[in-house]
């Protein structure tokens, strides 16, 4: 198949895109996935979360100081990743002065070959970085906490999906809306579920529990999967990863007219 290019995405923090990335990283490669799991956030801590320790992170390969291939590590079998850490923050100011400022990271990341599944774990802001996300991926999936703050932060991050392909000719769509951090016992959960439900017919995967396993996973350095593989966030996103799977061609990605 061909490689999926897909961000992790929300300008909010806290609702769990680094938790979605991570796990549904280890899920598919769970299922004979090749994948590759890039961390773009300064403070996304995937490093930590999955105890890895890379000799080079992609600050080194945006400054153009090693190969991109230099910074993949192997976790598990079909599971690579590529991690960062605070010092992307001085990445993302040598990359805004630079002349193709929105270009540099799929320039890099072009490169990289041999995967069915290339997920970024977005940083919550709409920087330089995020620009360059959206340049590159072809789907954006968009972790929800379902709440009022998290149902408008989902409008604004269609607004913002819209205006960035217009302004800069990208083709970006988000593909997957995860309602995160449902809580059925909670009546504004249970009513933004139906709320996200209605208003975005076919987008909405499998709602993700409230549960307190996913929490305790990156402690230990582990996946949900690995961690408590029978509990209620393993399950969940044991369902997420089988829908994504099924959206496996399907999604067309849009066609980019190069003038
Ligand atoms: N379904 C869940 N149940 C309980 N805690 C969760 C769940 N999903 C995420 N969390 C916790 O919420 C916090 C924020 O999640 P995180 O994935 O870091 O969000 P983001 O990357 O969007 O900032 C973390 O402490 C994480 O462990
Ligand atoms: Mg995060």
């Amino acid at each position: 198949m061909a490689m999926r290019k897909i961000c992790v995405m929300n300008h909010k923090g806290g609702v769990a895109k680094t938790t979605t990335a991570v796990n549904l990283a280890a899920g598919l490669s769970r299922c004979d996935k090749k994948v590759l799991l890039v961390d773009l956030d300064p403070q996304g801590n995937i490093d930590l979360s999955l105890r890895i320790q890379a000799n080079y992170t992609l600050y080194d390969a945006l400054l153009g100081n090693v190969p991109i291939s230099r910074c993949i590590v192997t976790l598990a079998k079909n599971f690579d990743i590529i991690t960062s850490k605070e010092t992307l923050t001085k990445a993302e100011h040598y990359m805004s002065t630079q002349p193709k400022s929105r270009q540099l990271l799929r320039e890099l990341l072009d490169t990289v070959q041999g995967y069915d599944y290339l997920l970024v774990d977005c940083p919550p802001s709409l920087g330089v970085l995020n620009q360059n996300v959206m340049a590159f991926c072809d789907e954006a999936f968009v972790p929800t906490s379902t709440d009022f703050l998290g149902h408008d932060a989902l409008k604004k991050m269609n607004e913002i999906v819209k205006k960035i392909n217009q302004s800069y000719d990208h083709h970006l769509q988000i593909t997957k809306i995860i309602p995160t951090l449902f809580d059925k016992r909670t009546r504004i959960c249970r009513n933004t579920l139906e709320d996200l439900q209605k208003e975005n017919p076919g987008l909405l995967s499998t709602p993700i529990r409230l549960n307190s396993k996913l929490k305790e996973a990156p402690k230990y350095g582990k996946s949900i999967f690995k961690y408590a593989r029978n509990s209620p966030g393993a399950k969940d996103y044991g369902k997420l990863v089988e829908e994504v799977m099924e959206m496996e061609g399907k999604v067309v990605p849009k066609i980019e007219i190069v003038n």
